[in-house]
């Protein structure tokens, strides 16, 4: 990636060049893209392994059909088609990936730290395609890369992300990074779903909706993880829709433009309305499509390749 940059663990750390110079590369390749052929040379020659231990939807296609855009070689690998289940450990499975000659590993994990864990302990370079609650680096990138279409620039500019902050690995990608593009970042949600510690990170929290939207140039809006709502985080989802779920009657009573981001898988009816999700001119799309240009660009950054469309 730009100077020194090997592997793309997290957010943390990333100055503004570095998240601009992601962000300037993921556009060239916007463009790549929109081509009647969309594929570029740039990765021939390298073989890329994508290691899936949890379930993923967005994630999984978009870096596959990145590298398949950058002509890499691609292997796809998840926990309930391998060795796992017989046992093997996560290290064991990668240097047996690697002693294949696989220069790139995008790996997503159940386990916070897994991503360092391993290029800590391979030779090959690392992608955290996100890693249980820790971070989610590309999915921020990507919601940069859509925030910069819609908001120009980043400078002073007010984020709220609401909803469940605590069990979310976007949430920290998104504070460490729009905090280092000059982002002001507010949570929003119930307090069983914000940490205590966010104040350490500079980040305000409100726990009423209405305010927070009243604060904000744009909102990310996050999944509900209904799978741990047993731990009785929230009374009920009807409780969580009512006071936290973002309406279109909301939205139209701050009178002004707010830009609504979503990571995706959505709840609809819980943390967003589909008329919101689905409103003329929403970009919760776009950000899919985004999702493949900031992939190839951090896969071509990463591999240390010259010029985008060599
Ligand atoms: N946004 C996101 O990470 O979605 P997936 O879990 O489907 O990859």
């Amino acid at each position: 990636m730009a100077e020194g940059i090997h592997n793309l663990l997290g957010m943390k750390g990333l100055n503004r060049e570095v998240i601009t110079t992601i962000l300037g590369t993921s556009a060239e390749f916007l463009k790549i893209l929109e081509r009647p052929i969309p594929k570029v040379p740039s990765l021939r020659g390298i073989t890329i392994a994508n290691v899936f231990f949890e379930n993923s939807t967005r994630t999984r296609i978009s870096f596959e059909l990145a590298e398949k855009r950058l002509s890499a070689d691609v292997i796809n690998i998840s926990a309930s088609g391998s060795s796992v289940y017989k046992g093997e450990t996560l290290l064991d499975t990668v240097r047996n990936i690697e002693a294949m000659r696989v220069d790139l590993v995008v790996i997503r994990h159940y386990a916070q730290g897994a991503s360092k864990f391993l290029s800590d302990r391979i030779e090959a370079k690392v992608v955290n395609a996100g890693d249980g609650s820790h971070e989610h680096p590309t999915q921020a990138l990507l919601d940069f890369m859509t925030l910069r279409q819609e908001l120009s620039e980043f400078e002073g500019k007010k984020v709220l992300l609401l909803g469940d902050v605590t069990h979310s690995r976007v949430a920290l990608s998104n504070i460490y990074g729009l905090q280092a593009l000059g982002a002001e970042v507010m949570v929003c949600g119930p307090s069983t779903l914000l940490p205590h510690s966010i104040s350490e990170l500079g980040v305000e929290s409100c726990y009423d909706l209405d305010e927070a939207l009243s604060w904000c140039d744009a909102v990310n809006v996050f999944r509900l993880q209904i799978e741990r709502q047993n731990d009785g985080f929230i009374p009920t989802l009807r409780d969580y829709q009512r006071k936290f779920g973002l309406t279109r009657q909301r939205l139209e009573k701050v009178g002004r433009k707010i830009t609504v981001l979503a990571p995706g898988p959505m709840n609809r009816g819980v943390e967003i309305d589909s008329d919101v999700a689905d409103a003329p001119g929403s970009v919760i799309l776009q950000q899919v499509t985004h999702g493949v240009a900031v992939r190839m660009a951090v896969l071509y950054l990463i591999s240390g390749k010259e010029r985008v469309d060599e």
